[in-house]
């Protein structure tokens, strides 16, 4: 699946232009109730049989449709992997409701990385903010250049290109800011008390959920580009973990107890990180990042060792400081700092981190 959304993100798409997401969007508008063919037919400027070709093409990809004569079609069921016409149905609604412009979508079956392909579209000069997702990665990457384990398991793995007015100082808060973000969002979507270890570990009941990687092109003093890359466990199943990972990692399905809808989740994710990106661009949020840290903090009142350049500090985990740094303090009650770099629980280093 390599899918592009047609048009600028700033026009409205229109019915014609993705007629599987209209479609979609008006039968997941109803649950329950039907939608008229001929309404259908009518929006998208097409006959009835077109309707149901659609439809029919649909079914092969796991959807599933009751139709009644005179009454229309009514959606059963719908495949619980990415799938780029639903997420987008989801995502027109959604960002519809904040009365926010439609992002510019990319989606892949698989790909080296999407924060690569981020990277190489901006590169391009491709409009933003754009979206790039995909089932699979090949070359996924984490932080501090280790790998990002991404197979095709009902994961999401997506990065957010965005070209923001931002000074390179404010980006070590930009990441704690989409953290806090990420978390609020998992939270409402799955009733769930996510928290972050420092500076963007997705923390669910004491595991691995996901990571956040920003990447960031600076010119001189002004940011060009940056890169938001998400890596969540939404319906993988520890079965299919690999041996290191069973111990540390979570996945929200197995925290929730039940499959989650990927489409919805991703479409509520992307308007809720969007929308925090354009408040952080539009005002300062460091009172709001330093009234919402505590809550989040998963390395508080915690004996951390962290390893900023060569040096190694070991001490309790007392917070974060104005700039979004990470406060350690050591033996004799001295603070120091930590702008960047590993931090592990205990002296031992956590494989989940
Ligand atoms: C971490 O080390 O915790 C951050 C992991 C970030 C992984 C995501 S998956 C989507 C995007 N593409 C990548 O190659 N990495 C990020």
């Amino acid at each position: 699946m390599t899918d592009n959304q047609p048009g600028p993100s700033t026009e409205p798409v229109k019915p014609a232009d993705d007629p599987d997401a209209f479609i979609l969007r008006q039968l997941i508008a109803s649950p329950g109730g039907f939608v008229s063919g001929n309404d259908l037919a009518g929006a998208l400027g097409i006959t009835r049989v077109g309707v149901w070709a659609r439809l029919d093409k649909l079914r092969a990809a796991g959807f599933a449709f009751t139709a009644i004569r005179h009454r229309g079609y009514r959606l059963d069921a719908q495949p619980n992997r990415i799938f780029p016409a639903l997420l987008r149905a989801y995502l027109q609604d959604s960002v519809e409701e904040r009365s926010a412009p439609m992002p510019e979508t990319s989606f892949f079956k698989t790909i080296d990385s999407t924060n690569s392909e981020a990277e190489r579209q901006l590169a391009q000069g491709c409009p933003t903010p754009h979206i790039f997702i995909a089932d699979k990665q090949e070359k996924g990457r984490g932080r501090l250049g280790r790998t990002w384990h991404s197979p095709q398991e009902g994961n999401l793995y997506m990065s957010l290109a965005f070209r923001p007015r931002l000074t390179p100082r404010l980006l070590q808060k930009l990441t704690l800011w989409t953290g806090l973000a990420i978390c609020d969002a998992i939270d409402a979507f799955c009733k769930v008390k996510l928290q972050l270890k420092w500076p963007n570990d997705l923390i669910l009941n004491g595991r691995k959920l996901g990571g956040i990687l920003m990447e960031a092109r600076i010119d001189a003093d002004m940011t060009r580009d940056v890169v938001l890359g998400i890596g969540l466990n939404v319906n993988s199943e520890p079965e299919a973990w690999t041996d290191d990972l069973k111990p540390v990692a979570i996945s929200m399905r197995q925290a929730t107890g039940s499959p989650v809808n990927i489409n919805q989740f991703g479409a509520f994710l992307i308007t809720s990180i969007l929308s925090a990106f354009e408040r952080y661009s539009r005002e300062d949020v460091s009172d709001s990042i330093r009234d919402r840290w505590p809550r989040r903090d998963y390395l508080a009142g915690k004996e951390v060792s962290a390893t900023p350049g060569n040096r190694e500090i070991t001490g309790i985990a007392k917070g974060i400081d104005t700039d979004g740094a990470l406060i350690i303090e050591t033996a004799g009650g001295r603070t120091t700092a930590v702008n960047a770099g590993e931090v592990s629980l205990g002296t031992a280093r956590m494989l989940a981190g």
